[in-house]
């Protein structure tokens, strides 16, 4: 039997999944770690805590396995987090900076007064957010004591966390990342595939700090700690990977992963197509030095809302119970939730707005609050949605491919296919962005099907057809775009 290793590091756990050679999941180990807020808007996760539990994870995982039956490992991880380490110890000089972290705002406003919009977007494809890596380590360089001499000298290493995974699992051997990963430091021009070095001026990053970007599969070196010898050969930002579990290999293909945020990726192929509806444009893979594009729209809670009413508000004690409540809502309450928690990702890209909920009477319940969650995760996905269609499919013919925990709620994915007036595919195998490091992996090793019988072997769970009437739906439509609009405290 020949195994493919998958590591998932995520932003609130670690996986480990191994994967047989029919790209069958056969264990699974996973760690949650602590997160870190040391302020409002500040988000960090302990480097040491990342690293461990990925070890403990990988080594569970391969527990009992030979280590030379593993043909290879794959790494896909939470995009954009910093880490910068220095290279003669391999210790990070502070905590990871995550990607939702918002301390570098005032610079992302400074960078934009400056007029650098119009360059970062045609350059690196993405608008000016903390969102992505470039300013968070301007601002580790600027507050670290003694790292902006320390980074000149050429004694500190920049990596998201797919670098660092690898520079720590091949002993300090390879400084490396991949193409997806690269694509949102903000740093990336991924036109032209190298580190855009007037940014990396302007935001004073050393050049000499940056990773070797490399196709997703390929030679990222070998670790010796898991037992053996084993290859590296497969790496991803998690969205990208998922977008490759859900074999989207044909332009026109749009896959949405719901975790704690939601990812939808639309597969455009070798075009780079800018965004009219403030989507991002993104490397969805490099493979055999070929790069496809894609456009992306981010939203920043998604499965965080559902977390919100069983941990904030205390309104039900599983995830799971969410479904059932939203199904015995009254239907005669329009009652309308805006998840703006850390403010509004795309098409809306509005850091300050805040959380609210409208339509409230004295016969609103529980059970109107989990419906109105629930339905706020559709209607996101739906402006996403909308902001494709104009950007790129038109009158196409779309279908939406769905994986990630939410999933799971068939009423969710219900309303999700009334409200985008179109089907949504739900697959059999869910676990998508580790079988998506894994293929790559397996691709580069040749010892897994090439894309085209991969994406074959694509199997359908269940579609959602599209059964609400066009009024009602252009009336909850027309009711969540009023209460985006309240929120933001003008007309979108
Ligand atoms: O861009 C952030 C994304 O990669 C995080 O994904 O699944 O770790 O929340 P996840």
């Amino acid at each position: 039997m020949t195994y493919i290793l998958a590591i998932d590091q995520g932003t609130t756990s670690s996986r480990a999944l191994l994967f047989d050679e029919g790209l069958r999941p056969r264990k699974i180990a996973q760690e949650e770690f602590l997160q870190i807020f040391p302020a409002s808007g500040w988000v960090e996760h302990d480097p040491e805590a990342i690293w461990g539990s990925v070890l403990a994870t990988a080594q569970r995982a391969v527990e009992g396995v030979a280590p030379r039956s593993i043909a290879a490992l794959g790494i896909t991880n939470q995009r954009e987090t910093v880490l910068v380490w220095d290279r003669d110890t391999g210790q990070a000089i502070h905590n990871a900076i995550v990607w939702q972290d918002r301390r570098t705002a005032p610079l992302c406003e400074e960078l934009e007064a400056e007029g650098w919009g119009e360059a970062i977007g045609d350059r690196t494809g993405l608008l000016i957010d903390p969102y992505f890596s470039a300013t968070k380590i301007a601002w580790l360089l600027e507050n670290v004591e003694g790292a902006r001499e320390r980074a000149e000298a050429g004694r500190l290493l920049f990596g998201t966390v797919d670098s660092f995974l690898i520079w720590r699992l091949t002993g300090g051997q390879v400084h490396a990342t991949d193409a997806t990963n690269a694509a949102r430091t903000m740093l990336y021009d991924i036109r032209r595939g190298e580190w855009e070095a007037e940014i990396c001026a302007r935001l004073r990053i050393p050049l000499a700090m940056l990773p070797e970007v490399r196709d997703c599969a390929g030679d990222f070196g070998t670790t010796t700690l898991l037992g053996g010898s084993i290859p590296i050969r497969g790496v991803a930002g998690d969205q990208q990977a998922a977008t490759v579990g859900q074999a989207c290999f044909e332009p026109g293909m749009m896959k949405s992963t719901y975790g704690t945020g939601c990812f939808a990726l639309l597969n455009t192929g070798t075009d780079f197509v800018r965004s009219r509806s403030r989507l991002l444009t993104t490397i969805a893979y490099k493979l055999d030095g070929q790069v496809t594009y894609a456009l992306e729209g981010s939203i920043f809670i998604a499965g965080a809302v559902v977390q919100w009413l069983r941990d904030g508000l205390r309104l039900i004690g599983r995830a799971g119970e969410t479904q059932a409540l939203a199904e015995a809502a009254d239907p005669s309450q329009d009652v309308v939730m805006v998840p703006a928690f850390t403010g509004l990702g795309a098409p809306y890209w509005d850091a300050e707005a805040r959380g609210a909920v409208y339509g409230l009477t004295r016969a609103t319940g529980p059970a109107e609050f989990a419906r109105a969650a629930l339905e706020s995760v559709a209607f996101q996905t739906h402006d996403l949605w909308e902001a494709m269609r104009q950007d790129w499919f038109g009158a196409r013919p779309a279908v939406l491919r769905v994986d990630g925990g939410m999933t799971a709620s068939d009423w969710t994915m219900q309303r999700l296919a009334d409200l985008l007036g179109a089907p949504v595919d739900r697959p059999v195998v869910r676990e998508t962005t580790a079988l998506g490091a894994a293929w790559l992996a397996g691709h580069a090793t040749g010892v897994v099907p090439g894309p085209g019988e991969f994406a074959r072997a694509w199997a359908l769970e269940r579609r959602f057809e599209p059964v609400m009437s066009g009024e009602e739906r252009a009336r909850r439509l027309a009711l969540w775009t009023d209460a985006v609009a309240r929120t933001r405290g003008r007309a979108a």
